[in-house]
């Protein structure tokens, strides 16, 4: 499938690299790369191959947005009725496989909120992330005001959210919003690496683990611990558990099965 929208390839014959490509607005998200992005996230989720995904943007911008040139002149049954670029946010919440955020550059309003969407971030050291949407008369609508806060804590979610405050890459490392601060040339090296040894383990327990930690944000922590010991469980069901503890004990390097 072609995208005007962005650059799709695969890495290593197992990682689905995604780079968002609209450079002459700082790939400001619009409903067609929102869609577009959509239907490649699904395609990777399909692809047996495909063991862990990258999603990246330029090194001036991850994504500076939404596209407000776009946006300008909706009334509010225009963005009700259409969903304006969030109808597809929850195909993108459903993705299973691991998914890990390369961002360089500006990752602002709904780009910020895509980073936060991927399962990691890992910043260049010119990453740049903010919410400023409240400039313009709006505030942020694809999740900023609730995985934000999340991510952050209150306070700085309140101070980035409320004066549009941008923070740098090691103050968001610092704020624990991003996993790893990178030079911007190691920028894709690192997550491809990443990817890689992700994509190594059992593929089993790499879902498992994502859908348990991502629980941790949506459950009580006594369902979802009891959602963890469940999962856990589950993995005894699985010949890479059989596999991964023979190998160990063997002292030899597993062969896992992804299955
Ligand atoms: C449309 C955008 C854009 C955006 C940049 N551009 N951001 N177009 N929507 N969000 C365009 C500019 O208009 C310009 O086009 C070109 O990209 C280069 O941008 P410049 O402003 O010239 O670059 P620079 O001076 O380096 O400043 C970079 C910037 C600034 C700080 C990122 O562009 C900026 O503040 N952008 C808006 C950021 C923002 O407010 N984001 C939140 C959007 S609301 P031309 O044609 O002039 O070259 C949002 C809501 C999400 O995201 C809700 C989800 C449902």
């Amino acid at each position: 499938m072609s995208y005007e929208t962005l650059q799709v390839r695969t890495e290593a014959g197992q990682v689905g690299v995604i780079t968002l490509h609209r450079p002459k607005q700082l790939n400001a998200l619009n409903d067609q790369l929102m869609d577009e992005l959509g239907a490649a996230l699904l395609a990777f989720e399909a692809d047996d191959a495909i063991g862990c995904i990258v999603l990246t943007g330029s090194e001036k911008a991850f994504a500076a947005g939404a596209d407000i040139s776009a946006m300008s002149k909706f009334e509010f049954a225009d963005v009700y009725q259409g969903d304006f670029i969030t109808r597809n946010w929850e195909t993108l919440r459903r993705i299973r496989k691991p998914v890990i955020a390369a961002v360089s550059g500006f990752a602002l309003g709904g780009g910020c909120e895509l980073a936060m969407l991927c399962d990691f971030i890992i910043a260049a050291e010119n990453a740049k992330f903010g919410q400023p949407e409240i400039k313009i008369g709006i505030i942020p609508g694809a999740g900023g005001t609730q995985r934000l806060p999340r991510a952050i804590g209150k306070s700085k979610a309140m101070d980035m959210v409320l004066t549009a405050r941008l923070v740098d890459a090691a103050e968001a490392e610092r704020a624990g919003l991003v996993s790893r601060v990178v030079p911007l040339d190691k920028l894709m090296d690192e997550a491809l690496a990443a990817a890689i040894t992700i994509c190594g383990m059992p593929r089993l327990a790499a879902m498992a683990a994502k859908e348990a930690v991502n629980r941790a944000f949506e459950a009580t922590l006594a369902d979802g611990v009891m959602f963890e010991r469940r999962l856990f469980h589950s993995m005894f069901a699985t010949a890479d558990q059989k596999e991964g503890m023979d190998a160990f004990l063997a002292k030899r390097e597993p062969v896992f099965r992804h299955r």
